[in-house]
Order: C-alpha cells, then structure tokens, then sequence
C-alpha cells in the first residue's frame, strides 16, 4: 500500500545552517534506497516535506525524522494511503530554498506534473505563507489584575451540592474575563450519577434552580467587565415557563447586569428539540444574556447548529485543544472556527489549555481566550489563583 505523509516543521536555529547539506545528502541516499519519492522545502525557518511510498518505509523514514533534533513542532498536514505517487520521478530529489527563492519554487510548482490538486493546494498553500504561524500571532500581555491570591466565596450549598469555579482568561486583556461555575458534589466530583438517576422534570428544576447558588456565591467578587459562566440543560429552560424570569431575577438580586451571565449549552443538547430551544435562547439574548456554545467539536451537529444558531461564544472542546501544536488538521479546524467567529463576532475560547505549547500554537491561531490547568483548575468554593507566569514564558 503507497503512503504519503506532508508535515511542516521548525528548524531549530542552532543548526539553521550547517544542516541544510547535511540533511539532503542523508534524505537522498537513504530514499533511493527505500523507494521514497518526496520533496522538501525550506523557507530559513520552516521546513515542509512529502514523503510518499511504501507504508512501511515511509513510517520508518518518517519516525526518524521526527525525532531529528534538528527540527521541532513537526506538525502533520496529511497522513493517508495514496493510490499513486505526486512525484514519481522525484526518487529522492529535495529542493532546498531560501525566502529570496520563493519565485523560483512557484515557476518550480506550477510546471511540476503534480496528479493531486490536494497536494498542489498544500504546496501553494505553504509557499504563500499559510502556514507560517508567525503572522498571525496574538500578542499576549501582562495581567492589569491581581489575580495573584485565592478568593475563598461563602459556604452556602444547594442541598449536597456546591460549585468549583474555574477562571477563562484574556490574554489580550491580561484579565479573567469570567469564571465558570461547575456543579460539584461535597466529594468536590460532578455528581454525574445523581443527576442521571432524576426524572427529567426533576432534573430540569434542579439544574435551573442550583444556579441561584452558582451566581451569588461569585457575584460579590466580579468585577464590572467579568461575567460567570454557567451549564445549562435546554431542557431547563425550554420546559420550565419561567426560567428566563428566574435567571433574570437571580441577576438582578445579586447586582449583576444580564450581560454578566453566560449561558453555556452544548450542541447534542441543542439539536435534540432545535425550534423551542431557538426561541427561548433568542428570549434571553433579547435581555442581554449571552449563550455560548460548549464542548464545540465534540462530535455532533458542528456547522449546521451554527448556521441556524450563531452563538455569542464558542467553547473548542479539550479534544480540539489536545496536542493541536503537532496536528495539522487540527490547526487547520480550529483556523477556519477562528476565522467564521470573527466575521460573525463570535468570541472563541480554547478549553482544556494544559500545555504552554498549546497555548502558543492556539495564540497563532488568532485565540485570546483560555481555560485550562496551565492557568487555573476549578477551584471548590473559592475563586483560584491564576498562573499568569504560562503566557509571558510562552510570549517570548
Ligand atoms: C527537515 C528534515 C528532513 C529530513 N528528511 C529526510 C528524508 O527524507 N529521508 C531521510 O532518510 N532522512 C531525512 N532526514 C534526516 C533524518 O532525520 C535522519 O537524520 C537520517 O535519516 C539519518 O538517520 P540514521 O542516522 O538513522 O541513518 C531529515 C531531517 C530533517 C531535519
């Protein structure tokens, strides 16, 4: 079976130079010996290579090289069975260039014989810059709030059940623009059994009701630009008449503007009765509250719910987020989120952020905002301390 793998890379500035040589005389031996036809790039900073032939050699050649400590972020675009080679007669040609080359590898480009359009496309694609993750960096910044020390809230409960609070931060702010409430049982887990075992009426009305907990414990500690964030069942507000009131009363009894209240809803739930969620959702976006769209990526509906019910936020699931520095689909998934949010002015935050080089590569991708361990994990009863250390370390 023939294989085709296409990565992108970095070159790791202390051997910028001295390797280039080096690695194309290695790559052209050894591939002539396995069959592998390809070609590689290299623009001063990033490398990007094909590698196409025999499954087997290909995993082989390709492991190797991905331990290379001459390159790192080795990112994969495409890794799929192929049913003939791009470049046949390529048998371990490389092409190694320099940005003053780029005209040179266009002409080069265009009157190759390429079979795929696919491959044409990611070729052109890395050649305009597309993939240089550089440009499209979000500055991040220094926190203007202490965040620094940790806020233990009230010890009111409703019935067994308390709330953990998690912060979401602005990188661009350098605040917490608000804090998720999670539901948590006095053993400080989400009591996930419990709230299966009730009656789905039941279910609803405690779901709604044990957010009066959730939004006064926060409420004396939010600041006027911050909001809290809460998870809804729309079955709470689709079947219980006066759930908007009630939301809207909790909000007002506390001091808060309605605009500080988010709504967080996932999309299988959204889908399952689509026309009466509509309605009630838009009901409370008319009186400022903003509905965000949870776990976003998990595996349902995706763009058709978007199509029909653009969100105020959407919330990349942990899923999207894990190890998205070294998976180019992921990247280019979470780009195209990036760039329909902006257009429509949807805000989009990366959850499940644990690692500094997720963070970086979600900064490239144009996100500001962030929940994860590597800020903060929910913190039962108290309002956690944020490691702001993470942004400055990766900004640089
Ligand atoms: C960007 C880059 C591309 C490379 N491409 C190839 C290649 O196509 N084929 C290959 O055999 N080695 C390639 N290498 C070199 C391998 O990582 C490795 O050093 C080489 O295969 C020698 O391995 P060996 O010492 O186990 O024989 C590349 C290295 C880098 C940094």
């Amino acid at each position: 079976m023939l294989r085709q793998i296409i990565y992108t890379s970095k070159v790791n500035p202390k051997n910028e130079k001295a390797c280039l040589s080096e690695i194309s005389q290695a790559s052209a031996h050894n591939n002539s010996l396995r069959n592998i036809t390809g070609i590689l790039f290299f623009d001063g900073k990033h490398f990007f290579q094909i590698l196409e032939g025999f499954s087997q050699d290909v995993e082989k050649t390709f492991d190797r090289i991905k331990n290379d400590i001459r390159h790192y972020e080795v990112t994969i675009i495409f890794d799929a069975a192929i049913r003939s080679r791009d470049f046949p007669d390529w048998n371990s040609s490389m092409v190694m260039t320099e940005v003053s080359e780029w005209e040179y590898v266009k002409t080069f480009c265009n009157s190759a014989e390429l079979k795929s359009r696919k491959v044409t496309s990611i070729i052109n694609s890395f050649i305009s810059g597309r993939w240089n993750s550089e440009k499209r960096f979000t500055k991040l910044s220094r926190p203007v709030t202490n965040h620094s020390k940790v806020v233990n809230l009230n010890e009111r409960s409703y019935g067994n059940f308390s709330f953990a609070y998690q912060p979401i931060v602005d990188s661009v702010q350098g605040n917490v623009s608000s804090y998720e409430a999670l539901l948590r049982d006095r053993d400080k887990v989400f009591p996930a059994k419990y709230i299966e075992s009730l009656p789905a009426q039941q279910k609803y009305h405690f779901d709604l009701h044990s957010k009066e907990v959730a939004i006064s414990k926060v409420a004396p500690y939010l600041e006027s630009h911050q909001a809290v964030s809460i998870n809804l069942l729309p079955g709470a507000f689709i079947d219980i008449d006066s759930a908007a009131d009630f939301i809207l009363n909790q909000m007002s009894i506390n001091s808060l503007e309605p605009e500080q209240l988010i709504i967080e809803v996932t999309e299988s739930e959204i889908i399952r009765d689509f026309q009466r969620f509509k309605a009630k959702a838009d009901a409370l976006r008319t009186k400022g509250i903003l509905i965000a769209m949870d776990d976003f990526g998990a595996g349902y509906a995706g763009l058709s719910t978007l199509a029909n019910f653009p969100p105020d936020k959407i919330k990349l699931d942990r899923n999207l987020v894990f190890n998205i520095q070294n998976d180019g689909v992921k990247q280019a998934l979470v780009s195209a989120v990036v760039e329909f949010s902006t257009k429509l002015g949807i805000i989009v935050v990366a959850e499940g952020v644990e690692d500094k080089e997720e963070l970086r590569c979600l900064a490239n991708l144009g996100i500001q905002r962030f929940q994860g361990y590597l800020f903060a994990k929910p913190c039962y009863d108290c309002l956690p301390f944020v490691t702001w250390e993470s942004f400055f370390e990766s900004a640089v």
